[in-house]
């Protein structure tokens, strides 16, 4: 992925707001960070088969609210999408950047199995 420069939305740093994990916040310190990213350094678990590099889907997040909040959608994700392995409302997480807070959920095809998801 490359990675432009990003603007913040409302100058405030991004936040993540995850429904099934019991409305779990994170804030986010960097304004260029991709979700994946702060999920993993915030301790939490999301699949990435991949390793982050846009190839496999494991890492998918369905977009509740915020959506305009959130970088443009890379190449891989326009393909997936295309392929129908990604659903309009859902972002790879290793592939976009947030900009302002969003909602989020993960999932059922993306949860790990040592985690209690609240659906
Ligand atoms: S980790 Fe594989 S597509 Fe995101």
């Amino acid at each position: 992925m490359i990675l432009k420069s990003f603007q913040l939305i409302d100058k405030k740093m991004p936040e993540i707001n995850i429904k099934n994990l019991d409305n779990k916040r994170i804030e986010f310190t960097l304004p260029c960070e991709t979700a994946l990213l702060k999920l993993i350094t915030a301790h939490v678990d999301l699949l990435h088969s991949c390793g982050g590099k846009g190839r496999c889907t494991t890492c998918k997040l369905k977009v509740w609210s915020g959506s305009e909040n959130i970088s443009e959608e890379t190449h891989s994700e326009q393909n997936f999408k295309r392929l129908g392995a990604l659903k309009a409302d859902e972002r790879l997480a290793c592939q976009c950047v947030p900009l302002g807070s969003l909602e989020v959920s993960v999932p059922k095809s993306s949860q790990m199995p040592h985690l209690s998801y609240n659906f």
